[in-house]
Parts: C-alpha cells; sequence; structure tokens
C-alpha cells in the first residue's frame, strides 16, 4: 500500500473516531436521564474472518457506550451474515422474521444487516421489499464505518444502505473487543484473487489485499502485552500473504518474525492453499517453537478431473505429495481439511478419488459439505449438475470414510505428556478444565479456573475419540 493510501487510511480513522466520541457524549447525556445503559447483540453466522469482524463492531459499539447482551432483546441487534451455501443464507432469513415480531414489541430497537450476503444486490432487493423493519444494511468493507452509519440512522430515522462493492482501503485502530483474553484472532490478509469456480467469496469479500507487516506485528506485540500467548493468523489463502505489498514479504518470512514475539506462545494459521503452500513454509514449521503441530489444507475434490474444473490449480497426485513432504518434516503433524461432494459433473468414480484421498491422508478431521449453488460463479452455469439424492447419499459415506479416518488417529497420544492451553471451565462438569493440544483436539481434566489461558503440562490418560481425559501434571 502506497503512502497516499495510509494517509487516507489514517484521515477516515480519525473521522470514526471523532463520530464514536460524539455518539459517546450523547449516549452518556442519555444515561444520565434514563439510567439505563443501551445494549447490542450480535449474531455471528460464517467463518472466522466474519468472527473477527464482529470483534470490530463489538468493539465500535462498546467504545460508544453500548453494553453487550446474550439475547436478541436488546436495543441494537446486528446479524453479520455469511452466504458461502444456501443454508447460510437460510438460517439469516429465518432468524430474521422472528426478529421483526421481536422488534414490534422492543420501541426503538434497532436492526442492522452486514456481512457477506449483504454484498450480493439480490439480497439486498429482498430485505429492502420484504423486511421493511431493517435499519442498517453495510457489507463486508466499510465495518469500520459502523458509527457513522448509526449516526445517520438516528438523525435520518429511515433505512440506511452502504454498501461497497471492493476497496483497497485497510483502516487501523479501531476499537477492538477480543472475546477471549488469552488467544486471539488476527488478520493478516483480507479478500481472495482465488475464483475456485463454486465460491463467492471472491465476490463477496472482493480482491486480496495484505496488510503490513509492521501492522501486524505491532498489533501481536500488543496482544502479548495484554497476556495473549496464542495468535490465529486470518486469511481466506495465507500462503499468498505479501504478494501485493510494495515491498513483498512472503508468509514463511512473516511466521518467522512472528515467532520472535516474547509472550506468544502459539501460532495457528488457516486456511492454506495446497497450490501456495512452498517449501519455506514446510522449513519453517518444521523448524518453530511455537507454530502448531496442525494444519488445515482443503482437498475439495479427491479428483483431478474436477479439481480443474473447480479451478484449484492442483492435482490429486501434487496434493498427495504435498502432504507427504510436510508429514516428513513434521511427523506429528494433525491434518485437516474442506470436502466438497457433489459438485457439477461428479461421476462415481470422481467421488472414488476424493474417498481414496481421504484414506491415504487419514486426516484428524474434515468438513464435508454438499456442493451449493451459488448465483454469479462459474460452477452455478456449469452442466450435469448432481441430483441432491446422489449427492447425500455420496455425503453419508464419505462422512463414514472421515470418521474411520479420524477414529484411527486419535488417541495416538495417549498415555503421554502434552502441553494444553486451558480455555474454559468444562461446561458440564464444573469440576473439570477444558483445554487444547497443539494439533488443536481438546483435552478435559481437573483443575482450578485460575489456571484458564494458562499453558500446562497434562497427562492424556485416556482417549476418548474427539478428545483426551487427563490429569494435570
Ligand atoms: N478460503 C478457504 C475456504 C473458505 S470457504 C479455502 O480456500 O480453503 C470454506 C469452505 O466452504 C471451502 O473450503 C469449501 O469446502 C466450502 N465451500 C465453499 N463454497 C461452497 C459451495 N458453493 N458449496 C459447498 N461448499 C462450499
Ligand atoms: Fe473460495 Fe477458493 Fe478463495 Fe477459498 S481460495 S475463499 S475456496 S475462492
Ligand atoms: Fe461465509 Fe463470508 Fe466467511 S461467505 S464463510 S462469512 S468469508
Amino acid at each position: 500500500m502506497d503512502n497516499r493510501n495510509t494517509n487516507v487510511n489514517e484521515l477516515e480513522a480519525a473521522k470514526q473516531l471523532e463520530i464514536i466520541n460524539e455518539l459517546k457524549v450523547s449516549f452518556e447525556q442519555e444515561y444520565e436521564k434514563t439510567g439505563k445503559r443501551k445494549t447490542y447483540h450480535i449474531e455471528t453466522f460464517g467463518c472466522q474472518m466474519n468472527s473477527r469482524d464482529s470483534e470490530k463492531i463489538s468493539g465500535i459499539l462498546k467504545q460508544i457506550g453500548y453494553v453487550e447482551t446474550d439475547t436478541e432483546n436488546a436495543d441494537f441487534v446486528l446479524y453479520n451474515t455469511c452466504t458461502v451455501r444456501e443454508n447460510a443464507n437460510n438460517r439469516v432469513y429465518g432468524r430474521l422474521g422472528y426478529l421483526g415480531k421481536l422488534k414490534k414489541s422492543h420501541p426503538g430497537m434497532l436492526i442492522a444487516l452486514c456481512g457477506c450476503m449483504m454484498q450480493e444486490a439480490q439480497t439486498v432487493e429482498k430485505i429492502k421489499t420484504s423486511y421493511r423493519f431493517v435499519d442498517i444494511i453495510f457489507g463486508t468493507h466499510n465495518i469500520f464505518k459502523l458509527a457513522e452509519l448509526l449516526q445517520t440512522r438516528l438523525d435520518s430515522k429511515r433505512m440506511v444502505i452502504d454498501l461497497w462493492k471492493n476497496t483497497d482501503m485497510i483502516v487501523e485502530s479501531l476499537p477492538n473487543d477480543r472475546k477471549y483474553s488469552f488467544k486471539a484472532g488476527v488478520n493478516i490478509m483480507f479478500g481472495c484473487n482465488n475464483f475456485c469456480s463454486y465460491c463467492i467469496v471472491p465476490y463477496v469479500r472482493g480482491r486480496e489485499r495484505s496488510r503490513e507487516a509492521q501492522d501486524i506485528l505491532d498489533e501481536i506485540k500488543g496482544l502479548a502485552t495484554d497476556g495473549v500467548v496464542e495468535i490465529m493468523l486470518l486469511g481466506q489463502n495465507v500462503n499468498s500473504y505479501g504478494k501485493n505489498l510494495e515491498t513483498p514479504m512472503s508468509f514463511a518470512q512473516l511466521l518467522i518474525e512472528i515467532e520472535k514475539i516474547e509472550g506468544i506462545e502459539r501460532i495457528r494459521f488457516m486456511t492454506s492453499h495446497p497450490k501456495d503452500l512452498s517449501d519455506d513454509l514446510i522449513d519453517v514449521m518444521k523448524n518453530s517453537k511455537k507454530i502448531c503441530k496442525h494444519l488445515h489444507l482443503p482437498v475439495q475434490s479427491g479428483s483431478s478431473r474436477l479439481l480443474k474444473l473447480m479451478n484449484r490449480r492442483y492435482t490429486k497426485e501434487s496434493y498427495l505429495e504435498l502432504v507427504e513432504k510436510i508429514k516428513a518434516a513434521v511427523p506429528d503433524i494433525s491434518l485437516t481439511t474442506d470436502i466438497i461432494v457433489g459438485f457439477p459433473g461428479e461421476t462415481e468414480e470422481d467421488f472414488l478419488e476424493t474417498m481414496d484421498v481421504v484414506k491415504k491422508v487419514g486426516y484428524d478431521s474434515a468438513f464435508t459439505f454438499i456442493y451449493s449453488k451459488r448465483t454469479g460463479t462459474p460452477a452455478a452455469t456449469m452442466e450435469d449438475q448432481v441430483e441432491e439424492p446422489v449427492a447425500m447419499e455420496r455425503f453419508d459415506r464419505l462422512l463414514k470414510e472421515v470418521q474411520l479416518s479420524s477414529a484411527k488417529s486419535a488417541g495416538k497420544d495417549e498415555h503421554t505428556v502434552l502441553k494444553v492451553l486451558v480455555e474454559e471451565v468444562n461446561s458440564q462438569d464444573p469440576n473439570l478444565l477444558t483445554g487444547r493440544l497443539s494439533n488443536n483436539l481438546l483435552v478435559h481434566f481437573p483443575g482450578e479456573s485460575e489456571l484458564i489461558g494458562k499453558i500446562v503440562e497434562v497427562y492424556l490418560a485416556e482417549s476418548k475419540g474427539f478428545y483426551y481425559m487427563g490429569k494435570l501434571i
């Protein structure tokens, strides 16, 4: 990003902070009159990108003077939406109907919709005609403007819609509200340039933009000072980080710099695209003391023919070679993946290739999806869309194969002592703590809540398949 852009971004941040302060003053005056703080509630649909965006939204609202509440019976309700598959959209419409009724019994309630679904013109048209009770609509590129949009809505009493098709802006240093005190997601890049033929993300998240390395490092240093020990670097394709920076920097180089930050004990990242995973990165992972022994490496399909149609730019063979290289360099790595069944034109043979990859790689777990047609993507108009019952039947077979594969890899660390980051008191048994291993598996063990946020050594006494029962050492 050049200097001109940096200036524009700084000016924008200053403008937004000024509006936040104006709102804060008027909210404080209202509080003095009523004795009541206004409440907000965010419902987040979708991926970690959206969760991270919701933290930014939360940060702005808390700064204004809102307090968070865990029900939708709030003064300001926001839905941060996802459109990656049709059922993500359906969930939003379902909830929105209920919210409309709730609004009638809650005078002054404001409703905002944001996130990926709002980047689609047909969705916004539908909201404008059928869901008139929505107050504010914004998208994925202008979250930093929330205070301004809220101010406009409060002044105008009309539906406020602000949608940007794309942006090259990255507005730093606005308020932030993190969900956990000890672990944090950090955006390293936004958008996606890959245009996998089934995927809507490049259309709703715009072109790939990397954050300046210094901004990322400063943020992580700040997090470490605040007591954060684990960070998750976020991007749709982290392996192509830095390519569009004025001084290009590779993801592997960025990791080396992050590794040096004192206080950070664990580094995770997602998502890795197989086509961009470099030998340098494998080397860095091999030599790192902090990068977790877990790699999420979406394969999508095991058929080279379908991978080509999907525009993934690798083959079954090159994917398997990559997996072997990684396993050789980091023998205790846990591999997970995403798989789509029922992509247009998928034959039984194609599907069996996918089953074969699952058998050969031995994933610890896999997210499996039935292909969902997304309007505007190349795959939506491809011939031979697979009939639903066929896709369902393949999906069930795939799930069984994935379960076999995770059952095999589960329990391989039984009777060993490993480091665990303690995350919370167990939700079912208050005498137990729940923590996470480097490979992302959960461990439950007896302990006191003071240990939350600490990394402790735990003896893995018993494997229960997807988790361990352990004993503090
Ligand atoms: N950037 C990440 C994935 C983001 S979307 C990557 O490239 O791996 C998360 C997952 O949703 C994808 O990996 C894919 O498996 C799935 N997905 C995306 N579009 C889909 C569609 N149209 N139908 C079904 N699954 C889809
Ligand atoms: Fe979608 Fe492909 Fe980009 Fe992932 S890499 S977000 S699947 S287009
Ligand atoms: Fe969904 Fe947008 Fe993430 S479409 S998966 S929330 S990038």
